[in-house]
């Protein structure tokens, strides 16, 4: 059945402004990193992104090697736009990124321009996209000079097949090395996208400082910890969750005891609050306005609509965020 949008989307979403660019993107935003690959029920995923859409979500986020097999989240989101969002193109902002291992020999991994540039031409390819909104370098390469992977950046944008740039998993330092190189190319960094939830607080100590003073914005990566702050583990392992599929990334080890005692006691913050543990998850992140987006996954309709009524939680009280913090 061909797809008709929701008419109110827009009233559904706060926008928030990406740093100091001229673009805004949803406060919550997809990520297709999981449940869109081959081995995925396309049909679910379709109806995933199309909900999200309806609610506002204008961001959609991918990298080369989604899946899995590789590739295959942009596979099903160029036919996906083919079939079901071809006259809303302007109304979405697509990333992708390369980093990770992608093809097989020293050109398919890291951080040179001889990989980065042809995985977006291969991204644009498998999309079906004449450019993307946002590439990324998805994560720093020591054997690289930056010089050499913020110029492939540059070039990405310069060439008209991304409209910016971002980077991620930079560490403070080398984000704000790669953020003068960018600027003094002529192409501002965009976005940073660490990976930040309660549970992995890296960016607190300086990274968030770092992109305020640039006017870079943050999209949050993995604001659930891939489902551990959900409450879904505190019994135990669902079938067909992350932790129990042979190709899900969340390890049933790192859901050691000393993570669900803490759960546990967040679990009933967010009960206090009247909210459940994902919600008050992705509000907690959302408190910050230095934070841009939390980029969520979700596997099912019903696990969107949830985390999407986070969007519109009210503030922490000092009480509440001491006990988060104990
Ligand atoms: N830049 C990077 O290096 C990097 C790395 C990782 C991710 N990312 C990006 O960030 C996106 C999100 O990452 P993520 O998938 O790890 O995010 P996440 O939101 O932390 O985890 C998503 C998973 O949590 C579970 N979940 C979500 N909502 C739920 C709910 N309401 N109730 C119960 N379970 C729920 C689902 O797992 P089940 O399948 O168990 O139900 C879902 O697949 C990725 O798609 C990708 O775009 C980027």
């Amino acid at each position: 059945m061909s797809y008709i949008p929701n008419e109110n989307r827009y009233g559904n979403m706060i926008y928030r402004r990406c740093g100091r660019s001229g673009l805004q993107l949803p406060s919550i935003s997809l990520g297709l990193w999981h449940n869109f690959g081959g081995v995925d029920d396309y049909a679910n995923g379709r109806k995933v992104i199309l909900k999200a859409f309806d609610h506002g979500i204008t961001h959609f986020d991918f990298a080369n090697n989604y899946g899995p097999p590789y590739g295959s989240a942009e596979l099903n989101f160029g036919k996906l736009l083919r079939e079901d969002l071809s006259a809303y193109r302007d109304q979405l902002v697509i990333s992708t990124k390369a980093g990770y291992d992608m093809w097989p020999g020293p050109y398919g991994n890291w951080g040179s321009r001889k990989y980065l540039l042809a995985s977006l031409d291969q991204s644009l390819e498998r999309m079906g996209l004449p450019y993307v909104d946002i590439f990324y370098s998805h994560r720093p390469d020591p054997d690289t000079p930056l010089e050499e992977t913020m110029g492939a950046l540059d070039y990405a944008v310069r060439s008209g097949k991304a409209l910016y740039a971002g980077i991620s998993n930079y560490p403070a330092p080398l984000a704000r090395r790669a953020f003068r190189i960018l600027r003094e190319l002529g192409t501002p960094c965009l976005i940073h996208q660490p990976k930040y939830s309660l549970l992995e607080r890296w960016v607190e100590a300086e990274l968030l400082e770092e992109l305020e003073k640039e006017g870079v914005g943050c999209i949050a990566f993995s604001p659930l910890a891939q489902g551990m702050l959900t409450g879904k583990y505190l019994k135990g392992i669902p079938e067909g969750s992350r932790a129990q599929r042979a190709d899900g990334a969340l390890q049933a080890e790192s859901i050691t005891p000393e993570i669900l005692e803490k759960i546990n006691r967040w679990n009933r913050v967010a009960l206090e609050r009247g909210q459940t543990l994902a919600q008050m998850a992705i509000s907690w992140l959302l408190k910050d306005p230095r934070v841009t987006s939390v980029l969520i996954g979700a596997r099912t309709v019903e696990q969107l609509e949830e985390n999407l009524k986070a969007a519109y939680a009210g503030g922490f009280s000092k009480e509440e965020l001491n006990e988060l913090n104990a």
